[in-house]
């Protein structure tokens, strides 16, 4: 085993036993159509919805940012994990050595959203608490693009990047921070609300009941809105 030292990180230099798996065919051209909702304009925010079910009170939080994005004439689109085939990832470090801005696991949609990541100016990162938690499709997300942007020295470097998280009652605030992690580590600029970034309920539709946290998105909207103007203004 060889260590190595790639920026940050004391990487270990592992044989992959993975290669196999690696090697299956490119199965990105299965997932083209997941992507919905685009809306015109110069700038554009992504999300990404990390819940397992589409449309519930995640996907209400986001479209409350969204509200406020669009009415500054920025561009939003929102793609639902939910459903879609995305895998953690394996620790195979190919990243490390391909530097081509992708995942080397391409049978499912991880490098579809990368490209969407890095198209974007705004990366919004949404997810349901589970378990105190954030949900296993945003965790994949996260540590497979995350991995591969430190790799390519920082594919999301300066993008603006907000965390939204819906939840029944507790345990949000670990979601929250495990979302801004990685923008931290990204380099990203984050913007902030006038609480944390978070909205109550348990069914589908509920956190339409959650005054504060309504006004909470709509804060962190035009507070995205106005951080992107100024980056790019
Ligand atoms: C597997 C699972 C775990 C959950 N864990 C928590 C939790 O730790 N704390 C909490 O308050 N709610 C928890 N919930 C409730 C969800 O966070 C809540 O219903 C949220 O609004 C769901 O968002 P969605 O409609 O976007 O899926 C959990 C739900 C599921 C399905």
């Amino acid at each position: 085993m060889t260590g190595r030292i790639i920026q940050n990180y004391f990487y270990w230099n592992t044989e992959s036993k993975l290669n196999a798996f690696l090697q299956k065919p490119d199965n990105e051209s299965l997932y083209a159509n997941i992507f919905s909702n685009a809306q015109g304009g110069e700038m554009k925010v992504v999300a990404f919805n990390g819940s397992a079910r589409k449309n519930g009170n995640t996907a209400i939080l986001v479209n409350h940012v969204f509200r406020e994005l669009e009415k500054e004439g920025i561009e939003t689109e929102l793609i639902q994990l939910a459903g879609k085939e995305i895998r953690g990832c394996i620790a195979c470090n190919k990243c490390f050595e391909n530097k081509d801005r992708r995942c080397s696991v391409t049978r499912d949609v991880l490098n579809s959203c990368i490209e969407k990541m890095i198209d974007a100016d705004g990366i919004i990162l949404a997810s349901p608490t589970y378990f105190a938690n954030i949900s296993t499709e945003l965790k994949a997300l996260i540590d497979r693009s995350g991995m591969t942007s430190i790799a390519n020295e920082g594919m999301f470097k300066r993008k603006v990047g907000a965390a939204v998280v819906a939840v029944r009652r507790g345990g949000s605030i670990h979601a929250f921070n495990a979302i801004n992690h990685f923008f931290f580590i990204g380099q990203m600029v984050v913007p902030g609300s006038t609480y944390w970034n978070m909205g109550f309920g348990l069914d589908k539709g509920d956190v339409e009941k959650d005054e504060e946290g309504l006004l909470t998105m709509k804060a962190l909207g035009e507070n995205m809105a106005w951080l992107l103007k100024k980056i790019h203004g």
